[in-house]
């Protein structure tokens, strides 16, 4: 019995006095808790750094964002293939992921070996092994005849700006193939799979270990938004803010961050604590400098570590009785499943001797203590380290939420993890200990990380199919070239029907004479009053003409006219348009003054002079009841009269494109086209009296109002028509009129958009499904929107802000899917446009039998001066469509009225003259 007590008390001596020697002899290695803390705040600091613009780029600890933006919400299906390359062991495997209301994944998986001339020899031999062992593995499972889609686990640090890409930034653990690094490897490894004639996979995400095991994780436990693999190497990954994330455009939610954590100290931040032994391993390992903090931490390096102790103490005669074996001299002689083995609670001991002895090595009894407690110590100070960054990382996330306790999951994975059998514990505790506000739960990763990044790579697959549906609807939108020829040679057709005399009657472009023959030539003068109505504002303007200088002075009010009017009666429009004259009169302080008036009103008028104008119908958003057939001169006249307060002379009544044309022909006498792409469509145009069969006579030129807005009516462009044009037709003032103007102006591009929008909302590829009361509401797209949204120089996120001002609540995938939206109904509206152009002025061309012509063209309108691409690609296909034409687009940037006036102003001078 005493005995058994003096052996006891024999061998707790030696165990504190081997403990002792040994805590001694790494005194450095043992990390306080306040050292644990003050590493803990280095590594905010890292983070901080590795995510701002300017900082980052210099920053050891990269923070690289993943474009993993979503953790996944159990609605991921369908069968994928998936690698996972940089652990300790290479795998291929099939995942099948079905959804049915349970979560349900199924695997099958195949190990290929890594040899070493392989992972450190020519980076394209590299990626063709990569390559064959996916062949092998699909031949096996019989998958050839299958495109599948593929996620790769790659575990390296990689610069990515999508998905699907990724730039290696370095090598790190064990591998080393030249020529790969800053080249993307999704690629190089897509080159390779090309190779093999007979498969066909489609490689959609390239996502890190970290963040394979947060999702493999995180499909299990929601609150899983952290990933740590302690394995070969280390490192982890975290949801961040997408507000905090500098380098990826955007703000709106999260996106998972791969901090390569592993290199956290390369730029010095340690060294305070590193250690002889650090520096001697780091010496002899394949990146020297590179990874300290990994070189510290993970499994690739712990035996070494604990190798380079035991020589040193070996060496010093703390040891093994000064003796060193051979063995201890080689590199790599000690693993780190030496070290499990040599830490298991009860057969710890027995293990080192014998891991000693196979090393050629005679350990005593103090020996075999002495070496378990400096595996202890390392291993220790391994969990610690990791535990302090961890930490940081747990703090971080508890602020960005704003939180005073955080509850959350990390996913856990890596060798070292899983088969030491004191790590986890450790770790864990530590942990909580640094932060204790936060309640973590740390959740193994049993499948490794390949089913996390099946649930990405699943993401990506549906976002590449939604893709395909919304470039089907887009694709509707682009005109071919041979297209917008017939869209021209049937207008040319058109023009020539409505000045036709025999075909006028059903022409649908109705080639309105307008008895404006001529161009200002300045000797006007005089000041008059102008109406401006039916374009986006309702105008009254006195204008001042000088003669012999050509200018012109204005002062205009701009009123408003309320939809109950717009729609309302036709005497009570007039009489609000005579009220507006009486303020403007009384405004101008020309109470009672009897000026001449010119009348720009923008609606189709048939017209038997210059001041008389019968209104065929109205268009755009006007419907007033008892005006059309109605000549809408005499309509003003009574409404002055019926106010009974001044007297005016209404001398000429123009359409706006008329006003335009003759606006900017008093700068430029070249000037023989007005168009107007605003809130409508139309074109007017000097053509040849002999060309004009309604009127009679000859001589000289009369300016045509075409109303081309018409264009189309019969059905002639329902080819290129889509259902989206139909739509809003249908739900217009005017359905089944104006068809050409519905695809081309201002007051309808809007509702277009809006049309395409419920649609691709009802098919679930927007707005998460849900189509708002907002969207239903019509005209919410005005022009001034559609322009704003499609300005280069807005940022995503000022789109959103927009659709959030419409009362569109959106994502960023929403906004970005929107502006093309406007893009593609903006960009065919200006060649549709142009296409109508090109035909009128090859018309002009030709009749006038010349080779080449240059002619100017007058434009005005909303849509044409405020939207950034609308002008530049109506140009461009002018240019294309008739390219014998050079072709001047002249801004009127006076609006119609001063045109108006001095159409006036010829019109009362030949009034004065008949007179006399
Ligand atoms: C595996 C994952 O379980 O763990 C790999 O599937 C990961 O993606 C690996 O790289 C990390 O651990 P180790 O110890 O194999 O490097
Ligand atoms: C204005 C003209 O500048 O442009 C109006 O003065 C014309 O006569 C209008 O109708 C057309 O553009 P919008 O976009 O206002 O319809
Ligand atoms: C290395 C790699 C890193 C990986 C980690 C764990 O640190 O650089 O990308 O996540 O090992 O495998
Ligand atoms: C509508 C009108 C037309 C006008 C055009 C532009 O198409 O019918 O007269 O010129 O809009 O405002």
């Amino acid at each position: 019995m005493f005995a058994v007590h003096l052996m006891a008390f024999y061998f707790t001596k030696l165990k504190e006095d081997q403990i002792k020697k040994v805590d001694r002899f790494l005194y450095h290695m043992r990390l306080s808790d306040e050292t644990l803390l003050d590493i803990m705040a280095r590594f905010q600091a890292e983070m901080q750094k590795g995510l701002g613009k300017d900082t980052s780029p210099t920053a050891s600890v990269k923070m690289l964002p993943t474009f993993v933006r979503a953790i996944p919400d159990g609605s991921e299906n369908g069968e994928f293939l998936s690698l996972d390359l940089g652990g300790s062991k290479f795998r291929v495997l099939k995942v099948q992921v079905s959804e049915e209301g349970k979560r349900n994944v199924q695997m099958e998986s195949q190990f290929y070996p890594t040899p070493n001339e392989i992972i450190r020899g020519n980076g394209l031999e590299l990626f063709e092994y990569v390559a064959d062992c996916l062949a092998d593995f699909m031949n096996t499972k019989g998958l050839k005849h299958k495109k599948l889609p593929l996620g790769l686990t790659f575990s390296f640090p990689c610069r990515q700006t999508k998905l699907e890409e990724g730039v290696l930034l370095s090598w790190t653990k064990k591998f080393k193939a030249r020529g790969v690094q800053d080249t993307d490897v999704v690629s190089c490894l897509t080159k390779a799979i090309k190779k093999h004639k007979d498969i066909d996979v489609d490689i959609l995400a390239l996502v890190n270990d970290t963040v394979g095991t947060m999702m493999t994780c995180a499909y299990d436990d929601p609150y899983c938004e952290v990933g740590v693999i302690i394995g070969t190497g280390t490192n982890a990954c975290y949801m961040e803010d997408m507000s905090n994330i500098d380098l990826v455009e955007g703000d709106e939610g999260r996106m998972c961050i791969n901090t390569e954590w592993g290199a956290f100290g390369d730029d010095g931040a340690l060294e305070d604590i590193r250690t002889e032994f650090d520096r001697e391993l780091d010496l002899g390992s394949l990146n020297p400098g590179k990874q300290l903090f990994e070189k510290m931490i993970s499994g690739l390096y712990l035996g070494e570590l604990v190798r380079l102790i035991l020589l040193k103490m070996a060496k010093s005669g703390l040891l093994f009785g000064g003796e060193k074996s051979s063995a201890l001299h080689t590199k790599g002689k000690i693993e780190t499943r030496h070290v499990a083995a040599m830490e298991k609670y009860k057969e710890g001991l027995a293990n080192t001797r014998e891991i000693l002895m196979d090393l050629g090595l005679e350990p005593s009894e103090a020996d075999c203590i002495a070496v378990q407690h400096v595996c202890t110590i390392v291993s220790f100070r391994s969990a610690n380290l990791c535990a302090a960054a961890l930490a940081a990382i747990l703090t971080r996330l508890r602020e960005n939420k704003k939180l005073v306790r955080l509850r959350t999951t990390v996913g856990m994975d890596g060798t070292l993890y899983k088969i030491h059998p004191q790590y986890p514990k450790r770790l864990h505790k530590v942990v909580r200990k640094l932060v204790p506000n936060c309640d973590v739960r740390f959740l193994l990763s049993e499948s490794g990380s390949t089913k996390g990044a099946a649930m990405v790579t699943a993401v990506a697959s549906r976002v590449q199919a939604q893709r395909k549906l919304i470039d089907m609807v887009l694709a509707l939108f682009r005109l071919t070239q041979e297209q917008l020829v017939g869209v021209q040679d049937k207008m040319r057709a058109e023009l020539e029907y409505g000045l036709k005399r025999d075909t006028h009657p059903l022409a649908t472009v109705k080639m309105l004479p307008t008895y404006v023959c001529g161009m200002p030539d300045g000797t006007e003068k005089g000041k008059f009053l102008a109406l401006d109505l039916g374009g986006t504002n309702f105008r009254v303007l006195l204008v001042k003409i000088r003669s012999g200088r050509r200018s012109v002075r204005m002062y205009n009010k701009i009123f408003a006219i309320p939809l109950e009017i717009m729609q309302g009666t036709g005497e009570e429009l007039f009489d609000h348009i005579v009220q507006c004259i009486a303020d403007f009169l009384d405004y101008m302080g020309l109470k009672g003054a009897q000026l001449p008036l010119g009348f720009t009103f923008s609606f189709p008028c048939r017209q038997a002079s210059i001041d008389k104008g019968t209104l065929i119908g109205w268009t755009k958003g006007f419907k007033a009841t008892d005006c059309e057939g109605e000549d809408v001169v005499d309509m003003l006249r009574e409404a002055i009269k019926r106010r009974n307060e001044f007297d005016l002379d209404i001398v000429a009544v123009v359409n706006d494109t008329v006003g335009t044309m003759m606006t900017c022909g008093y700068e430029d006498p070249n000037c023989e086209i007005g168009l107007i792409a605003g809130t409508g469509s139309n074109l007017c145009y000097m053509e040849e009296m002999r060309n004009i069969e309604q009127v009679e006579g000859d001589e000289g030129k009369m300016c045509i109002n075409t109303e081309w807005g018409g264009f189309g009516d019969n059905g002639c462009i329902d080819d290129i028509r889509t259902q989206y044009d139909k739509e809003v037709d249908e739900g217009s003032l005017n359905p089944g009129k104006q068809r050409y103007e519905k695809m081309t102006s201002g007051m309808y591009l809007g509702e277009i958009v809006r049309q395409i929008l419920i649609d691709l909302t009802k098919q679930g590829l927007l707005f998460r499904g849900q189509i708002s009361e907002r969207l239903r509401t019509r005209g919410i797209f005005e022009t001034k929107f559609l322009s704003q949204i499609e300005s280069d120089r807005l940022a995503l996120l000022q789109v959103r802000r927009i659709l959030q001002q419409l009362g569109l609540d959106s994502t960023c995938e929403d906004s970005i899917v929107v502006k093309e939206v406007c893009g593609a109904v903006s960009r065919r509206a200006a060649q549709l446009c142009g296409a109508g152009l090109a035909a009128i002025v090859e018309k002009r061309r030709e009749d006038q039998g010349l080779e080449h012509m240059r002619i100017t063209v007058g434009v005005d309108g909303t849509l044409y001066k405020l939207h950034p691409h609308f002008s530049r690609l109506l140009q461009e296909t002018v240019k294309e469509l008739a390219p014998r034409c050079d072709v001047t687009f002249m801004l009127s940037e006076d609006g119609s009225g001063k045109g108006a006036a001095l159409i006036t102003a010829v019109a009362k001078r030949l009034q004065q003259a008949g007179k006399n």
